[in-house]
């Protein structure tokens, strides 16, 4: 089959194939620049993989006069390709058309074509006297949004050039045409500003991250900006530049703490969290820098579009600076979300003037919309929604779908695990929310995946979060509705992972299924394990040990008769595995091992008799309770039986806020706020055993929660269901 990614609107298949070797040329339109970059760009990466020097001609409008064995390139904005991006090619055993309606079009043509060359092409160094084989057939292609956005966020760590670079190459082979380039946080200030050589100075590192004693920090002067830029319009990727403001500015602050409300000082920030200090609204200087800052910026950035972030600031220092309130008094303005909306729209203005379209993050609705802005919609959807409804352009990017920085898997992988996106959710994303009318959906530009650097400190992570998620949001944004397909979707994959693998990318993997979590068996019991990517094995252990590549291979179902740590892992043949998902297999005693549940309406009304649920579970987790209601609490209550006297620490990855209490008193509570905040407690236990209660506050349609332990001689992992009592 073919493994095309982002699957085209339309694939016909033909007999035959066209070779690649020493005598094909290439051959563009005569009279147009841009269709002659892109067939430069076409020899230049064939001469990289094949030897073969492939020269470039021109030729009559429609190719006419072209010599035989050719990849000829045309426009024509007329024919049924002729719309904004889109493209025709067509595969012949005489030779390769590809019919665009611009420039871009034949870009995206190429893509396809490279993705029809066998997975060795590509990857750098040039295989040579190979004829290179490529399939007949007809491909009718064009995207289905003007927004597909990858982000990438370099304020919390930084990331060179080079990667930078090879980012946005990645993205663009996907057909994406928007790189989102977060360059100003609380961390760090990326971006060299002339007139504020603090920014860069102080403004670009940080004394440390989390307390690790390492000074982090890095930023692109003005040269490597536009050296980025340029790189990037080769490849028809727009770039967003994002500098934040008003909140998320403390690297600015540190650097020139006089645009603050309180004049600080301030170090640029080593933790992550939202801070309270951001810049002061009434003070004419802070309008003043960013003008300035904004004004090199604009020079930098040739696109439409400015980001101006918007998102998560806090009002704190706002409420009690004379200024600020003297700006709301005078403008009269009902408070300080009025006062966030006053500094937006006097940026928008500021930018509308000179041509360019402010784009912020969804907080930019509250206290009213600037008019002309363009919103990404990220706490949900209903900011896009609202957007949309009143008439402004928007961005989908909401976290439930488009937040790479959260997990894959649910086991096995790199830490922090804490919000969970696996690669379905991702694919599954429809960016236009029923409800709007046609009119309203136009304003629905497309989506993007965020990438936010938290938990990112380079490139080799940050290749395994985006990929392959980036593929399933490529389709979101590219393809025709009715062409997705998530199992076809992952059989494509397979020649894509190859490819990627090729390239050196670190991509994911994705892991067999079938095994994950900790369930509980009485007997024995089959476990059925499955590849997730055609054409691949699984190999398994059971000893806890991760699988290589002389573990057993799964052949068929698995018997399990004792208690067992499963592992298995995925390997491809063109080299490259999986991430180790685990099930921990517990044989239990049916009347000792358990804990009780008790399910709670959240809302109980006078005089109606709470419609209480309980029984007897095994796991510490949400996993398979008879949950039922939208909002409940549900109460989890055990005892934990210690063997070896010792520290143990509990951990509670959640998604909704969280009790734990130990031997009777609270002793671990979390708001469910920040997914990065796992919390957590170190107990010192006796030998015997300990009563433990868990209690969820759960909201929303998929509630959960997942406790871990570790302690003297048990690495950490979910609660061993063998180590809990039940209470009598
Ligand atoms: C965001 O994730 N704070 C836009
Ligand atoms: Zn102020």
């Amino acid at each position: 089959m073919l493994s095309l990614v982002p699957v085209p609107a339309s694939v016909e298949r033909r007999p035959g194939s066209f070779l690649i070797d020493g005598r094909t040329s290439i051959a563009v339109d005569a009279g147009s620049p841009a269709l002659n970059d892109v067939g430069r760009f076409l020899a230049s990466r064939l001469r990289e993989s094949t030897g073969y020097p492939l020269p470039l001609d021109t030729v009559l409008k429609g190719g006419k006069g072209a010599p035989a064995h050719v990849i000829v390139l045309t426009l024509d904005p007329s024919s049924s390709a002729g719309k904004a991006e889109a493209y025709t090619l067509d595969v012949t055993k005489g030779g390769i058309r590809i019919t665009a309606g611009d420039a871009a079009g034949a870009f995206y043509a190429l893509q396809t074509l490279f993705q029809l060359l066998p997975p060795e092409f590509g990857h750098g160094s040039p295989v040579y006297g190979v004829a290179w084989e490529v399939s007949c057939v007809r491909i009718e292609d064009a995207p289905r949004f003007p927004w597909r956005g990858m982000h990438l966020d370099v304020g919390r760590h930084f990331f060179g050039k080079k990667f930078v670079e090879e980012y946005i190459d990645l993205i663009s082979h996907y057909k994406f045409n928007v790189f989102h380039w977060h360059l100003t946080e609380d961390q760090g200030w990326r971006i060299e500003i002339k007139k504020y050589p603090r920014l860069t100075t102080v403004g670009s590192w940080r004394k440390e991250t989390l307390g690790d004693g390492q000074p982090h920090g890095g930023f692109y002067t003005q040269d490597d900006v536009r050296e980025v830029v340029g790189y990037a319009r080769e490849r028809f990727v727009t770039v967003v530049p994002e500098i934040e403001m008003p909140g998320h500015s403390t690297a600015a602050l540190a650097a020139y703490p006089e645009l603050s409300c309180t004049g600080g000082p301030f170090d640029v920030q080593t933790k992550w969290r939202v801070f309270d200090d951001v810049y002061c609204a009434g003070n004419e200087k802070t309008f003043e820098f960013l003008e300035d800052v904004l004004t090199e910026v604009m020079e930098l950035f040739p696109g439409r579009y400015i980001h101006i972030g918007g998102d998560e600031c806090p009002k704190t220092r706002w409420k009690v600076c004379p200024r600020c309130q003297a700006r709301i008094k005078a403008e009269g303005l009902a408070g300080e979300h009025e006062l966030q909306s006053y500094f937006i729209r006097r940026i928008e203005k500021f930018l509308n003037a000179r041509g360019k379209r402010l784009v912020g993050w969804d907080e930019i609705l509250e206290g009213g919309l600037p008019p002309n802005a363009t919103v990404m919609s990220w706490r949900g959807v209903e900011g896009g929604i609202a957007a949309a409804t009143s008439g402004h352009d928007v961005v989908m990017t909401p976290t439930s779908n488009c937040y790479f920085d959260y997990c894959q898997g649910l086991t096995g992988e790199p830490e922090p695990v804490g919000s969970y996106l696996p690669l379905d959710r991702v694919y599954s994303y429809e960016p236009v929310p029923p409800g709007l009318t046609e009119a309203q959906a136009r304003h629905i530009l497309g989506a993007q995946g965020n990438v936010w650097t938290e938990s990112i400190p380079g490139p080799r992570k940050a290749e395994y979060m985006s990929f392959p998620r980036a593929c399933a949001m490529s389709e979101v944004v590219w393809s025709p509705r009715e062409k997705r397909n998530f199992g076809d979707f992952s059989s494509r994959m397979a020649g894509q992972y190859a490819r990627l693998v090729e390239r050196g990318v670190n991509v994911r993997i994705p892991p067999p299924s079938g095994f994950e979590g900790y369930p509980v068996l009485f007997h024995d019991t089959t476990v059925t394990i499955e590849s997730q990517v055609p054409g691949s094995v699984v190999r398994y252990t059971t000893d806890g040990a991760d699988p290589t590549e002389g573990s057993p291979l799964v052949s068929g179902p698995l018997h399990l008769r004792a208690s067992a740590t499963l592992k298995a892992r995925t390997f491809l043949p063109a080299g490259g595995s999986s991430p180790v998902p685990r099930g921990i297999y517990s044989v239990l005693d049916p009347e000792e091992n358990g804990l009780a549940f008790t399910i709670l309406p959240r809302r109980i009304s006078a005089g109606s008799r709470a419609d209480t649920v309980r029984g007897i579970s095994y796991r510490m987790s949400l996993d398979g309770l008879p949950l039922g209601h939208d909002s409940v609490t549900v109460r989890l209550d055990s005892y934990f039986t210690v063997k070896e006297e010792g520290d143990y620490l509990f951990t509670i990855a959640q998604g909704d806020p969280v009790t734990l209490s130990v031997d009777g008193s609270p002793a671990v509570t979390n708001r469910g706020e920040n997914w990065w905040d796992i919390p957590s407690g170190l107990f010192h236990l006796s030998v015997g055993a300990h009563a433990i209660s868990v209690s969820v506050a759960a909201a929303g349609p998929a509630p959960w929660m997942d406790m871990q332990v570790s302690g003297p001689g048990i690495e950490l992992q979910p609660v061993p269901p063998s180590m809990l009592r039940r209470r009598r």
